[in-house]
């Protein structure tokens, strides 16, 4: 057992979509999460700055004594999974693995599609995780740079999301019978994505797949929270305003959270000097 949280980042709000579905599966764990929407979107940026923003979403979790590191972002986990899990001696996941497979396993046609941010798509780190499993499917991926700006403005609902989103998938439509939403924001615009892509298309939410891979963590180093531990206590933590956080993460999760907003560079300083 151990009671310590899990502790979630992302560059914003996209990882509550990981959140959510631990929320539902694993009702007993502890969470922190911290969410950069003071510097999201990730995705446009160059690979180094998207790793040196993710340590320091890290090395903050880390102040937080967590137990297990999610990185429910999938531009990060392209870019800095492996060094992260490296250096950490705690259990650090990431995003893409879990979609992958998941992925693999739903597709009857073998054409799989993948939408991603731009550094994603780059890394063409999804077709090869694919296809090191299964040659013979074929990823076709996009870049939809337009959607995670949408998600963070708390317009998933607005007709100028419905209008994006049909513009930017087109091409898309008729040529995948499966979907990864390979970013963790997409999920917030998973109506309108489905009934672009159409109802026969397999949509997989790569953040919910992780948290399959979460549990099997937990149960295989046997640091499951203890369920008869006193009340819990998740803290959400962005580096933006509260309110809007706290306005979209409230409606996503259906329930009332705790949200502070912190100084990355303070926070970080602080503990260098102890
Ligand atoms: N949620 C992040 C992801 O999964 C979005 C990255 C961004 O801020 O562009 O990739």
């Amino acid at each position: 057992m151990d009671n310590r949280p899990i502790g979630f980042l992302d560059s914003g709000v996209g990882g509550l979509t990981v959140v959510r579905e631990l929320m539902r599966q694993l009702p007993h764990e502890d969470i922190i999460y911290i969410g950069d929407s003071a510097r999201a979107p990730y995705g446009p940026r160059p690979a180094d700055q998207i790793r040196e923003y993710t340590w320091q979403l890290v090395n903050f979790l880390l102040t937080k004594n967590v137990k297990m590191i999610v990185i429910a972002c999938n531009t990060a986990t392209a870019v800095a999974w492996e060094e992260i899990k490296a250096a950490l001696d705690i259990p650090v996941l990431g995003v893409i693995l879990p979609g992958s497979s998941a992925a693999i396993k739903t597709t009857q046609s073998k054409k799989v599609g993948v939408i991603a941010t731009p550094m994603t798509v780059t890394s063409d780190i999804y077709q090869q995780k694919v296809q090191l499993l299964d040659p013979q499917i074929e990823v076709t991926s996009m870049a939809c740079p337009k959607f995670v700006p949408l998600v963070e403005s708390n317009e998933t609902g607005s007709s100028i999301a419905k209008k994006i989103v049909y513009e930017t998938l087109a091409p898309l439509v008729g040529q995948v019978d499966t979907l990864i939403l390979g970013c963790t924001h997409y999920p917030l615009l998973r109506p309108i994505i489905q009934n672009v892509m159409g109802p026969e298309v397999k949509l997989i939410d790569s953040g919910a797949e992780t948290v399959r891979d979460i549990s099997v963590l937990l149960n295989y180093f046997e640091i499951n929270r203890n369920r008869e531990a006193k009340h819990q206590q998740h803290c959400f933590y962005t580096t933006a305003g509260v309110a809007s956080f706290q306005e979209i993460a409230e409606s996503w999760l259906g329930q009332n959270i705790r949200v502070e907003h912190v100084n990355l560079e303070e926070a970080l300083n602080d503990t260098s000097d102890l």
